[in-house]
C-alpha cells in the first residue's frame, strides 16, 4: 500500500513537469500577447490593448487559468474560431452581453462558468438589465467594476477596484458622470453628496465601521432605490440602516439622502429653500441696520457740528 502511494506521487511529480494542455495553449498565447505591445482597432471601433502583462496575469486570481478557459473560441494562430467548443448557455448569454464586449462576447459570457451565481444576480440588476433588456452599453458588467479580466486581484488587496479603499471611485466613474446622470435621471452630484455626508467624512479619514456605497445598495444585485426589493427602499431601509444603527426608525432613515433637491425629495427641498430665505433675510437685515447707524452717525456728527457752531 505504502509503495502505491509512493509510485503515484512520484508519478504525479512527473506529470506536473508537463504543462496541462489547456496551459500549453497559454504559452503559445503569451508567445505573441507578452511580446506585443500597442493597440488596434476593433471591428466596432473602439481599441484595444493586445499586450498581457504575464507576470501581473499570473499574479491575478486568474492566473493558473489557461487563456482559452474565457477566450473559448479562440485557438493558436490565426486565431481560429470553432464555434462547436461553446455551450448553448454560455453562447446565449454571450449574445446577450454583447452591447459591452469589445472584441470577444463568449469571453465575457464564460465568467458565467464559474460564477453562474453572481452573474445572475448581475443580470437581473439594474445595471444587468440596462445592458440585456435595453441593449445600452451605460450600465455596468464584471470588468466595469472589477476591470481588466486578466489582472483582477482579490478583493483584500489594495489593488483590487473593489477594495474598500478603492469601491466608492469605481462607482464613481458613473455615477459622477454627468452625461449618465441626464440620460436616466439620476442625482447629479451622488459621490460629492456621500462624501459631504458624514459618513463620506468618516470614511475618507479611514473609519473602517462607516458605510461605502455597497453597504448600503449591494453590489451584485443592485436595484432602483424604490423597487421594494431594494436594500435602500423605504420598505427595507430600516432594515439596512438599523445593521449598524440598532433601533433606527423611519424619521431616522430620512435623514441620509443623496438624491437631488426637488419634488420628490420635499423635506431637503423646503428645508433648503427655508435657509436661502433665511439667510437672504440674515444679510438684508444686517445691510438695514449698518445702514441704519450709518445714518444715525451722520445725523449725530451733523447735529454736534450745529450744535458746536451755535456754541461758538
Ligand atoms: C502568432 C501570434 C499570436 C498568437 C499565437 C495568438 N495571438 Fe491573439 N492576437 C494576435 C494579434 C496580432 C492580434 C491583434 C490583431 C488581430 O486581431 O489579428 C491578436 C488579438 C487577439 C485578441 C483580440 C480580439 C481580436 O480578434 O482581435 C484576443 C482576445 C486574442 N488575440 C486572444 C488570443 C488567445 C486566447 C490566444 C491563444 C489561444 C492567442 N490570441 C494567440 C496574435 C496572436
Ligand atoms: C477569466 C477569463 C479570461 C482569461 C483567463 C483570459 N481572458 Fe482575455 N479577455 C477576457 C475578457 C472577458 C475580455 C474582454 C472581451 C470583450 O470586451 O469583448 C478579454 C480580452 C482580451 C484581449 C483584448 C484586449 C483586452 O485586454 O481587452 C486580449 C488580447 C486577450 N483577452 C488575451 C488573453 C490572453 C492571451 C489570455 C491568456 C494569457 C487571456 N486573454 C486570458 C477574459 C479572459
Ligand atoms: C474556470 C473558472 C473561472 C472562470 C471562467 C472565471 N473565474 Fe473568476 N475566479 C475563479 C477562481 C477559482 C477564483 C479564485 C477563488 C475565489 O476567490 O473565488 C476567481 C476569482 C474571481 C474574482 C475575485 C474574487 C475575490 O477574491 O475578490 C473575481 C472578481 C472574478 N473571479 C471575476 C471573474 C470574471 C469577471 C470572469 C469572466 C471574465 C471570471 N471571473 C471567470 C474561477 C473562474
Ligand atoms: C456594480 C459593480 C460590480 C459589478 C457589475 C460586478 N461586481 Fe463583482 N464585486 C463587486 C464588489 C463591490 C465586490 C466586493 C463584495 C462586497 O464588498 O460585498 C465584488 C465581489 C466579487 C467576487 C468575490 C466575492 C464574492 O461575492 O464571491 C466575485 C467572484 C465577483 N465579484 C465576480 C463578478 C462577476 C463574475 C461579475 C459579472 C457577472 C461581477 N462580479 C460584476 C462589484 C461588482
Ligand atoms: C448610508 C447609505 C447609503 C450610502 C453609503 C450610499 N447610498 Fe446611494 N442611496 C441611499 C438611499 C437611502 C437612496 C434613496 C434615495 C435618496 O434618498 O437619496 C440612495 C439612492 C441612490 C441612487 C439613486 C439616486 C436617484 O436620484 O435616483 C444612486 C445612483 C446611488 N444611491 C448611488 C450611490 C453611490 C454611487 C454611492 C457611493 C458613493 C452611494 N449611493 C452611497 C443610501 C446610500
Ligand atoms: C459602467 C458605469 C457604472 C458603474 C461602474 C456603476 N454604475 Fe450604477 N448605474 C449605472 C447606470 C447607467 C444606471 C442606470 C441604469 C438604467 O436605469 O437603465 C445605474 C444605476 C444605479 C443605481 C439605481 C439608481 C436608482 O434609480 O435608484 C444604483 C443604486 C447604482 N447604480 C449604484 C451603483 C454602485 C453602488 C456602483 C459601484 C459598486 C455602481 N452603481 C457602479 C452605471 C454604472
Ligand atoms: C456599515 C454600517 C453603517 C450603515 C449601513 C449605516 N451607517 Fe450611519 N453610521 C455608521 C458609523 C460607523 C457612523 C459613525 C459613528 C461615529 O463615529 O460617531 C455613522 C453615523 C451616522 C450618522 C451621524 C451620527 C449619528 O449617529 O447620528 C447618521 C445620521 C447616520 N449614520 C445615518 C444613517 C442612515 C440613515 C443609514 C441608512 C440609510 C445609515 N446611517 C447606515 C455606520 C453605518
Amino acid at each position: 500500500m505504502k509503495k502505491l502511494l509512493l509510485c503515484s506521487a512520484l508519478l504525479l511529480g512527473l506529470l506536473s513537469l508537463l504543462p496541462p494542455p489547456a496551459l500549453a495553449e497559454t504559452f503559445t498565447c503569451l508567445a505573441c500577447h507578452s511580446a506585443m505591445k500597442g493597440k488596434v482597432r476593433t471591428d466596432k471601433g473602439s481599441f484595444i490593448e493586445v499586450n498581457i502583462d504575464e507576470q501581473r496575469f499570473s499574479k491575478s486570481v486568474h492566473g493558473g487559468m489557461g487563456c482559452t478557459a474565457c477566450h473559448k473560441t479562440f485557438k493558436d494562430n490565426p486565431h481560429e474560431r470553432p464555434q462547436a467548443d461553446v455551450s448553448r448557455k454560455i453562447s446565449e448569454l454571450a449574445n446577450l452581453v454583447s452591447p459591452k464586449a469589445k472584441v470577444d462576447s463568449v469571453a465575457y459570457a464564460a465568467c458565467d462558468d464559474c460564477h453562474g451565481e453572481i452573474y445572475k444576480k448581475v443580470s437581473e440588476s439594474i445595471h444587468g438589465k440596462n445592458v440585456i433588456e435595453k441593449r445600452q452599453h451605460d450600465g455596468a458588467l464584471c470588468l466595469d467594476c472589477h476591470g481588466s479580466p486578466h489582472y483582477i486581484m482579490p478583493q483584500k488587496s489594495k489593488e483590487s477596484m473593489v477594495n474598500r479603499s478603492s469601491v466608492v471611485k469605481t462607482c464613481g466613474e458613473c455615477h459622477e458622470n454627468e452625461e449618465i446622470a441626464k440620460k436616466y435621471n439620476l442625482g447629479t452630484q451622488i459621490v460629492e453628496k456621500y462624501e459631504e455626508s458624514f459618513h463620506g467624512k468618516k470614511y475618507r479619514l479611514g473609519h473602517p465601521g462607516v458605510p461605502t456605497c455597497v453597504s448600503c445598495h449591494g453590489a451584485h444585485d443592485i436595484r432602483k432605490w424604490d423597487d421594494p426589493a431594494s436594500p435602500v427602499s423605504w420598505e427595507k431601509r430600516t432594515i439596512t440602516c438599523g445593521k449598524c444603527h440598532p433601533g433606527a426608525n423611519r424619521r431616522f432613515v430620512a435623514s441620509i439622502t443623496h438624491k437631488p433637491v426637488g419634488k420628490d425629495n420635499p423635506i431637503p427641498y423646503y428645508a433648503e429653500k427655508g435657509l436661502i430665505v433665511l439667510t437672504m433675510g440674515t444679510i438684508a437685515f444686517v445691510i438695514f441696520h449698518v445702514f441704519l447707524e450709518a445714518l444715525a452717525d451722520i445725523r449725530d456728527r451733523v447735529f454736534r457740528k450745529k450744535k458746536e457752531e451755535h456754541h461758538d
